[in-house]
């Protein structure tokens, strides 16, 4: 049996369009789709499909039913090759009943973690209303800011006491677990005693899609200089940073009303806009967006709207997302708020239906706004505005759902205007990227084909902030010889799986893509990029060609220091994995612990406490000793 978990997971995920689209040709009719019905003869269609009912309709023959119903009547599958069907599509691991222990485990992690922040949501909120010090001091702020009780009542805003322990007290009280209360990143553990982590900071907790807290943002009170403005739940078990979009729970209605879903980037900015009466707004603090957040969006709208201010970094990651937008389908407009403001401010000075004429007023495509922008950058230069039409023609070529093929007619119609070129050579062009892309996703093929490409070397990953590059060669490893061995005992999978436990991957997509080698391997599946590559879901799938096609980044580097080539590698045939390995274990290692050197420094910075104090310096000594150690295996790998 499937469990309800992943039932849930997987009806949680269900696109009605996409699924009943796979077998009919849709066309989008105000906010349904409609197309010939699959299961009688007809020449007018009359088969319709609501996405935000999540169901089809026939009014011909008067068949309707779920996306699931839909896959069991037209493919005449049984319940559950319904449901293995659409995890398969949606790449979600189906748990049965016979869990594992550890899929167990999470699902009863999952469970306590969303009751402790109910109760923790419930606390702070007391806290803010009922106590003297939230009154004095953060709902005096909250109404300085103009935020009403209303609607500081309706997302649960709160106010953690500037104590040490005043949550941690009232948790352990309640008898909640003291193990799940540090994974819900309320509390830390300092001397076996647990501590609040947010003391002294308004709390907005964030909310699912079936309205339970699921994580919160610990904001400070007014200005700080020496502390982080937020503070955000850890990843964990039920708060999964790239599946949240901030405010959805409390929008999903009016986006579905509006047919429009605005994204801001701020907490503060979703509460001051529904304060004032705009509901269909989502946030999604600043970072770039993710298919999933996309696709959370889609289920109601396919009009996005982002509302930014002019000067912000968040501008440049939501650009970044355009590509995947469009993939999705959506139509992405953007409004840039003048002199400073965001759309929090902006809306408390103009009031909401300045605001709202000014969002209509200013909407620009966002292709159109991208190639604007990118065309002042180019200036005069030749060069740059090739790059720019090859740019644009790259993303136009990314609309390739077959109802956009207007939508693409007539991008391709205005991007040529404003670049003053011809309209058919940008077609060409547009047909070229298609056909790339449709070729690269030939799987196979372009295995072998991006292999031989990559003769740069482009080391600049190794100097960024991140561990993304870390990450990605340990995932590079293993989908390139995870099944060799590495000693008489051990392959290299069981090594790197071994050496890494302990250090959780910060990238969550490379994470995915671990723990899905990392399942299947330990099933004895024996996978490899290739093997992946066939079952993965699509996003898995560009980033499995990403990670071993791409440049070989550290490995290459390496390659140089250890005094050989790839192409000799290559041609002489060595075998270098184990070293490879090795390395990549060795690098990641000490990138993970120059994190948690900068951790530990910063908490050093901050701690008055003397105990504290010598607590961290421990810590710090045990770091450095590790990165020494660390140091030294390295040496001797190269010199081996
Ligand atoms: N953010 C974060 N951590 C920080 C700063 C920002 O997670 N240290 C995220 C939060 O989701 C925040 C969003 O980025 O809401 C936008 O940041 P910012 O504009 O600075 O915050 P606001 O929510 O607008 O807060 P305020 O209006 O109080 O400045
Ligand atoms: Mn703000």
């Amino acid at each position: 049996m499937i469990t309800p978990q992943t039932i849930e997971q997987i009806t949680s995920r269900i696109d009605v369009v996409d699924v009943v689209g796979e077998f009919v040709k849709l066309k989008r009719r105000g906010a349904n789709y409609l197309g010939l019905c699959p299961f009688h003869g007809e020449k007018t269609p009359s088969f319709t499909v609501s996405p935000t009912k999540e169901i089809f309709k026939c009014f011909g023959c008067g068949k309707s039913g779920s996306a699931i119903t839909f896959l069991m009547e037209h493919e005449k599958y049984s319940y559950v090759e319904a449901l293995r069907w659409l995890a398969n599509r949606y790449g979600i691991e189906v748990e049965e009943t016979e869990m594992s222990d550890e899929a167990k485990q999470h699902a009863q992690t999952a469970d306590s973690l969303y009751i402790i922040n109910g109760f923790a949501q419930k606390f702070f909120a007391q806290q803010l209303f009922e106590t003297e010090e939230g009154r004095n001091i953060a709902l005096t702020y909250l109404y300085e800011r103009g935020f009403n009780d209303a609607t500081l009542e309706k997302f649960g805003v709160g106010y953690s006491p500037d104590v040490r322990d005043a949550f941690s007290k009232a948790a352990l009280q309640n008898q909640y677990n003291p193990e799940l209360l540090l994974r819900t990143g309320l509390v830390r553990s300092y001397h076996d005693e647990l501590q609040d982590n947010y003391r002294g900071r308004i709390i907005f907790p964030i909310h699912n899609n079936s309205g339970k807290v699921i994580g919160f943002g610990a904001r400070v009170i007014g200005k700080k200089d020496n502390a982080p403005k937020y503070i955000n739940t850890p990843e964990n078990e039920i708060y999964v940073k790239s599946r949240i979009l901030y405010g959805s729970y409390f929008a999903r209605h009016s986006i579905d009303k509006n047919d429009e879903c605005l994204l801001v980037e701020g907490y503060t900015d979703v509460v001051s806009l529904v304060q004032a009466g705009i509901e269909n707004v989502v946030a999604s603090g600043g970072t770039s967006l993710t298919t999933d957040q996309l696709r959370l969006i889609k289920k109601y709208t396919n009009n996005l709207t982002i509302i930014y201010d002019g000067d912000s970094a968040g501008v440049k990651a939501a650009l970044r997302g355009l590509d995947m937008a469009l993939e999705e389908g959506l139509n992405v407009r953007l409004v840039l708020i003048p002199d400073n403001e965001d759309p929090d401010s902006y809306v408390k000075k103009v009031g909401a239906a300045e605001f709202k004429k000014f969002v209509a007023d200013n909407k620009k495509d966002f292709i159109l706004f991208q190639l604007e922008i990118m065309l002042r950058d180019a200036g005069n230069d030749i060069n740059k505005k090739s790059e720019v039409v090859n740019r644009v023609a790259d993303s136009l070529s990314k609309i390739s759902k077959a109802e956009d093929f207007t939508k693409q007619q007539e991008y391709i119609k205005q991007c040529a205007a404003i670049l003053k070129i011809d309209e058919q050579g940008l077609t060409t062009l547009v047909n070229k990227y298609k056909r790339d892309s449709i070729a690269k996703l030939e799987k196979n093929q372009a295995f072998e084909e991006q292999k031989q490409e990559q003769e740069t070397v482009d080391t600049s990953d190794i100097f960024t902030t991140s561990d993304d590059a870390q990450e990605k060669n340990i995932l590079r490893v293993l989908l390139e010889y995870g099944l060799k061995n590495y000693d008489e005992e051990r392959t290299i999978a069981d090594y790197i799986l071994e050496e890494t436990a302990s250090f959780p991957f910060d990238n969550n997509d490379y994470e995915q893509l671990f723990q899905l080698y990392e399942t299947q391997y330990r099933q004895g599946l024996q996978p490899t990029g290739k093997s992946l590559l066939y079952e993965a879901n699509e996003k898995n799938q560009s980033l499995i060609i990403g990670i071993t096609m791409s440049k070989y980044e550290l490995s290459q580097l390496w390659d140089e220091r250890l005094g050989h080539t790839r192409k000799e590698q290559f041609i002489l045939g060595r075998d270098y994995s184990v070293q490879d390995a090795t390395m990549s274990v060795i690098y990641f290692k000490l990138r993970k612990i120059k994190r948690m050197f900068e951790q530990t420094q910063s908490e050093l910075e901050q701690a008055t406490a003397f105990d504290e104090q010598m607590r961290l310096l421990e810590v710090h000594k045990y770091l450095k000793a590790e990165e020494v150690s660390l140091t030294q295996q390295l040496g001797t790998v190269i010199l081996k």
